[in-house]
């Protein structure tokens, strides 16, 4: 088991949404500190001050970051390290949908994670975690484990995170780093970017297919996501991917081999 209580976390896109109620779930399991890493500085600093009068001057940090840049993420670690002498816990959330300005969705949700990942990984967390484990989750989504004709950019690239979530994730990084990688996949939840899936659609063709389901989805609370996201941080094995959907409790998924794909009358 992972023991939260007074590690250092770095929680991108913490400025809003889920990311914002994963800051303050591992704040209330009693974590050293945290830095809020988000390109939006405006919601960023209303956030900081927020937490500041709840959890207190010295427990929170924000850098204004756009994840999809390397030398911005990279000095989003380095602050953290400066301010908390330590990095235990590395939550890779920021992500956007915008099917119409794919090019970035692609650069914040795909290279953004690399980035997050290689430098978690390989640099920052092995070298300062302050026990003998460290931790990077990575926000994927049911849209990583299925399909649907209205969003097919956001949906590859939450299947790209997912591969690079457990090709990062397996045994023999884990091994050499103590680094565990996990990937978390919520449900439709109550965020800014579900309010923009109406309007941010390739084109009217798709926002139909939207339409078709938009109402069968259980949007279920940021609060319950970050639990479930606390909870898989203390307990999850390395590699292993986690749906948090429906307000339910998180469960794990396995993978199908390439032998139980094949179509049947092949
Ligand atoms: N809301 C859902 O239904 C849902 C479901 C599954 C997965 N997710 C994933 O959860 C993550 C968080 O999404 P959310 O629903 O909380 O959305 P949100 O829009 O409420 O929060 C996203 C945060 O990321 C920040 N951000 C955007 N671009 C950034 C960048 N380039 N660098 C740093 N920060 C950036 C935003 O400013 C915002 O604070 C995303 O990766 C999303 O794909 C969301």
């Amino acid at each position: 088991m992972f023991v939260v209580e007074g590690k250092v976390v770095l929680v991108t896109g913490g400025a809003s949404g889920i990311g914002l109620a994963c800051v303050k779930e591992f704040l209330n399991n009693g974590i050293k500190g945290v830095t809020i890493a988000d390109v939006n500085d405006e919601l960023g600093l209303l956030v900081l001050d927020e937490i500041k009068k709840k959890f207190g001057d010295n427990k929170v940090l924000f850098v204004k970051t756009d994840v999809s840049d390397k030398n911005q993420f990279e000095d989003a670690f380095k602050k953290t390290i400066e301010k908390f002498n330590h990095l235990d816990v590395l939550v890779n959330n920021a992500g956007i949908f915008n099917e119409r300005n794919w090019e970035k969705t692609i650069a914040v949700n795909f290279n953004g994670q690399v980035i997050g990942n290689l430098l978690g990984l390989e640099t920052y967390i092995p070298k300062h975690k302050s026990s003998s484990l460290g931790v990077i989750i990575n926000m994927c989504s049911i849209a990583s484990v299925n399909i649907r004709g209205f969003n097919p950019v956001y949906t590859a690239t939450k299947h790209a995170t997912l591969g690079l979530s457990r090709s990062f994730g397996v045994k023999e990084h884990f091994d050499r780093t103590k680094v565990k990688v996990i990937s978390v996949c919520p449900g439709p939840t109550k965020t800014d970017m579900e309010k923009d899936l109406d309007t941010l659609t390739l084109n009217e063709n798709y926002a139909k297919l939207y339409d078709k389901i938009k109402n069968d989805a259980l949007l279920q609370s940021t609060s319950h996501v970050a639990a479930s996201i606390v909870n898989i941080t203390k307990n999850a094995e390395t590699g292993s991917v986690w749906v948090i959907e429906n307000e339910e409790a998180a469960y794990e998924l396995e993978f199908p081999t390439r032998q139980q794909m094949k179509k049947k009358n092949n």
